[in-house]
């Protein structure tokens, strides 16, 4: 179901103790009564310590990758099963650093949102251009085919479990936000091809974030845009005022 999710993406940031400051001061500082999903996604070996501390909060907790098999010999991996063990029911999956350092391919992608599905999971699924894919002006390209391979086998009925992220590589960590009109642009694009493979209504109905560069700035000009269903927030997800305001800025 369509609606407006702000999403803190941790990633390598936060010890064990500092974890649970942060979701202290979340807890605290977070506006209740709106109508938006708020979801955290600290390190895996605070997933189930967050997911405790946060009950009887409205505060959702997600992990940021998973292993696409089962379980066996991955040593280092962690499963969907894992997780679900813990009470985390959604995933970042496709994050473009998860793509770029550790070569997680469109096809392993596809596997991995399989597996979490099977698992009744939510995915939250990461898509977006490197800044020689806008320079070329292959960008909606590039998007199309990381749609088609990664989210495009799926059924109708599945799409209820997907998110989207549009984060561009370029605009990831390095101040230089998307506008609002590229952001626009590009986030009306992605409904449509999801309309044109299956129909006007999974197009509607599936939440499609933005993602880098999401400072309190910046939040309510891009979250305003007809397109914009909230944002997945990487660096200001880590300080609680920047937090807040940015789901304050979330209609
Ligand atoms: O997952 C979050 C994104 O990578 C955005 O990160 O807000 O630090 O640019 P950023």
């Amino acid at each position: 179901m369509r609606h407006t999710i702000v999403a803190g993406n941790w990633k390598m940031h936060k010890t064990y103790q500092e974890t649970h400051k942060l979701l202290d001061e979340l807890i605290e500082k977070l506006p209740t009564g709106k109508e938006v999903e708020v979801i955290v996604a600290p390190a895996f070996t605070n997933l189930g310590s967050a997911v405790a501390h946060l009950d009887g909060t409205n505060i959702q907790v997600a992990a940021q990758n998973m292993h696409q098999a089962e379980g066996g010999a991955f040593t280092g991996e962690v499963s969907a099963q894992m997780l679900k063990s813990v009470n985390v029911e959604t995933v970042i999956i496709g994050h473009s650093e998860r793509r770029h350092y550790f070569h997680e391919t469109d096809a392993i992608l596809a596997d991995k949102v399989n597996t979490a599905l099977r698992h009744d999971m939510r995915v939250i699924f990461c898509i977006g251009e490197e800044l020689k894919d806008r320079e070329n002006k292959q960008f909606l390209n590039v998007i199309f085919n990381q749609l088609t391979d990664g989210l495009f086998h799926l059924t109708k009925e599945q799409w209820a479990n997907i998110v989207i992220a549009y984060e561009p590589v370029w605009a990831i960590g390095t101040g230089m936000t998307a506008t609002p009109e590229q952001v626009q642009e590009m986030h009306a694009f992605i409904r449509r091809e999801i309309e044109r493979k299956y129909d006007l209504n999974v197009a509607n109905s599936t939440s499609i974030l933005y993602g880098g560069s999401v400072k309190p700035s910046n939040a309510q000009e891009l979250f305003a845009n007809p397109d914009v269903d909230g944002g997945l927030i990487g660096g200001a997800a880590l300080i609680a005022d920047d937090f807040a305001a940015i789901v304050n800025a979330a209609e």
